[in-house]
């Protein structure tokens, strides 16, 4: 019993705190028999009955594929959920209105394993606006960004340059928490990435900073790792054509693991602090 617990504990510490099905799956049980097929008569062998003759169809027009009439369970998104994204985001008037949408939408399985969306915290008309990748845990609980371990790292990170988070505006590219926190698909990430990209349009920071590898990927487009964007200032184009400057940095959660790092990040950092001050100035 206690070597249960004791596994219970070890699934929770790795983040494996979700239950995906109502009932357990035995993954390693052995494969049912597939259900015996009607044998083939074998060539020559006149008597055999012959098989069924299906109607040729009138037609050969294929058929649309049929959207899922009833409600989308954790079943792998596809592209047309991409598409749609793009729409639903493009219509949204305001960071209210998107949230309201975001909500509503149904097409990425990652909102069916988690509780809560967290889709932002600060001040919407905050100057600066952080984005990472997705929500841990206790994101998810609390259904707010930036709020667990990385959270606090972040917070003290923002003091360090007389910021705080009720300053900032806080967001995530994927507004749900993975199960186990593990690495959301490219297709999730493409599915989300229009709504994000809306936040931030409408919020209209004066400054981006993208925190760690999969947000300054999806937010500037590129390819290239963390390590070799950090540090330097880029530039996120709205869909509207607004350029806005933009720092990329690395993921507080990495700079725990590795906080030899740290010093990357305060120097990021102090740019940032420096940027705000030119945008001050020029104001
Ligand atoms: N990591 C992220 O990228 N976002 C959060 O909100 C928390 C941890």
């Amino acid at each position: 019993m206690s070597d249960l617990r004791e596994l219970l504990f070890f699934y929770a510490d790795s983040g494996a705190d979700e239950a995906l099905e109502d009932e357990p799956v035995n993954r390693l049980a052995p494969k049912q028999p597939a259900p015996p097929q009607p044998a083939e008569p074998a060539v020559g062998d006149r008597d055999a009955p012959a098989p069924p003759r299906q109607a040729a169809p009138a037609r050969t027009v294929p058929a649309a594929p049929r959207p899922p009439t009833g409600p989308v369970s954790a079943a792998v998104p596809d592209e047309r959920q991409a598409e749609r994204a793009r729409e639903l985001a493009r219509s949204a008037g305001s960071l209210e209105d998107l949230r309201d949408l975001l909500a509503d939408f149904d097409g990425c399985n990652l909102k069916f394993t988690a509780k809560n969306l967290a889709f932002s915290d600060g001040d919407p008309a905050a100057e600066v606006m952080l984005v990472g990748e997705a929500p841990g845990r206790e994101e998810d609980i609390q259904g707010l960004p930036f709020v667990g371990r990385s959270g606090k790292l972040l917070d003290r990170m923002l003091a360090a340059i007389g910021l705080d988070r009720g300053k900032a505006y806080i967001a995530n590219v994927i507004p749900w928490r993975p199960p186990g926190n593990r690495t959301p698909t490219p297709l999730e990430t493409e599915i989300c990435r229009p709504f994000i990209e809306r936040q931030i349009e409408l919020a209209a920071p004066k400054v981006l900073v993208t925190l760690g590898g999969p947000s300054t990927k999806a937010l500037l487009r590129t390819q290239e790792g963390i390590l070799r964007m950090r540090g330097n200032w880029r530039t996120h184009i709205t869909a509207s054509g607004v350029e806005i400057p933009t720092m990329p940095t690395l993921h507080p959660a990495y700079l725990l693991r590795n906080p030899a790092h740290k010093r990357l990040a305060w120097r990021d950092f102090l740019a940032l602090k420096l940027k705000l001050r030119e945008l001050k100035d020029d104001a």
